[in-house]
């Protein structure tokens, strides 16, 4: 039994959608969650820049003492090198694995579509772990950046029709190869995708599974978790948030992305310091 807190990091609040997920599956742990509010977006950045504040973001959320790091974010995920993560203190875990994972158990076809940050894209990161798991698998990847400022101001599942319709006609345009190719798996890789994930079926048709990679990586996280010993004993556990940017709007987006917020406001960090 370790009660040491899980650490979450994400480049913003959209890796709430991943704390959401570890909530429900893991109701007894303590998370600690850094959001880098203050300079996200890191999907349309360089390699160097991102694996400069993951670095930084790992050793802010080992200062607070936490038993296991899950990068929830997709372009985090697909930037910070495994040999890196390997040599951290405590278990490491990105997104990209679990999604891949999870897809190659879906697809029958072996047909798979990857939708991601410019950043997640360009770095192949999905296709060179799903070509290990599917030998044959045809792989059709395409970078959606529009879709982040989509959700983050509210066009997501269940917003009023007419703004339904903006993003409806941003989906029809970024994902009309990706259905020409005839998937049957696509991977929403990216933390703010799970919250257009009605749409994006609609649009993909009833025989394409989707894969929500902060839910796969929940599951991996709670099995590490378990194999190592290291579950929590107590009967609820609490989440504390940390922004580096101003809170002021914080409560408002954690709602979006968390679905469930139950209190508790973030705290201002200087990520500079790390
Ligand atoms: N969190 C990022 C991801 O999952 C999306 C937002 C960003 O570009 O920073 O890739």
């Amino acid at each position: 039994m370790d009660n040491r807190p899980i650490g979450v990091f994400d480049s913003g609040l959209g890796g709430l959608t991943g704390v959401r997920e570890l909530r429900k599956r893991l109701p007894s742990e303590n998370i600690v969650y850094f959001g880098d509010t203050g300079r996200v977006p890191y999907g349309s950045r360089s390699h160097e820049t991102i694996l400069q504040y993951a670095r930084q973001d790992i050793a802010f959320l080992l200062s607070r003492n936490v038993k296991c790091i899950m990068a929830a974010c997709g372009t985090v995920s697909s930037t910070y090198p495994p040999e890196e993560a390997a040599k951290l203190p405590v278990p490491y875990m990105g997104v990209v694995s679990s999604a891949a994972r999870r897809a190659a158990r879906a697809t029958r076809s072996r047909k798979i579509g990857v939708i991601g940050t410019s950043a997640t894209i360009r770095s192949h990161s999905y296709e060179l772990t799903l070509r290990r798991l599917v030998p044959g698998a045809e792989i059709t990847a395409k970078a959606c950046p529009l879709f982040v400022s989509l959700v983050e101001n509210g066009y997501v599942d269940g917003a009023p029709p007419q703004m339904q319709q903006v993003t409806r006609l941003v989906i029809g345009q970024y994902l009309e190869e990706v259905r020409a190719a005839g998937i049957d798996t696509l991977i929403l890789g990216c933390t703010h995708y799970p919250l257009l994930a009605g749409m994006i079926g609609e649009y993909m048709g009833p025989a394409v599974t989707l894969i929500d990679p902060g839910r796969a990586a929940a599951d991996d996280l709670d099995q590490l978790l378990a194999g190592k010993g290291l579950r929590a004993s107590r009967e609820r556990g609490r989440t504390r948030f940390y922004v580096s940017d101003v809170p002021d709007s914080f409560i408002h987006t954690a709602d979006l992305f968390l679905g469930e917020y139950r209190g508790g406001t973030a705290e201002q960090i200087c990520i500079d310091q790390y």
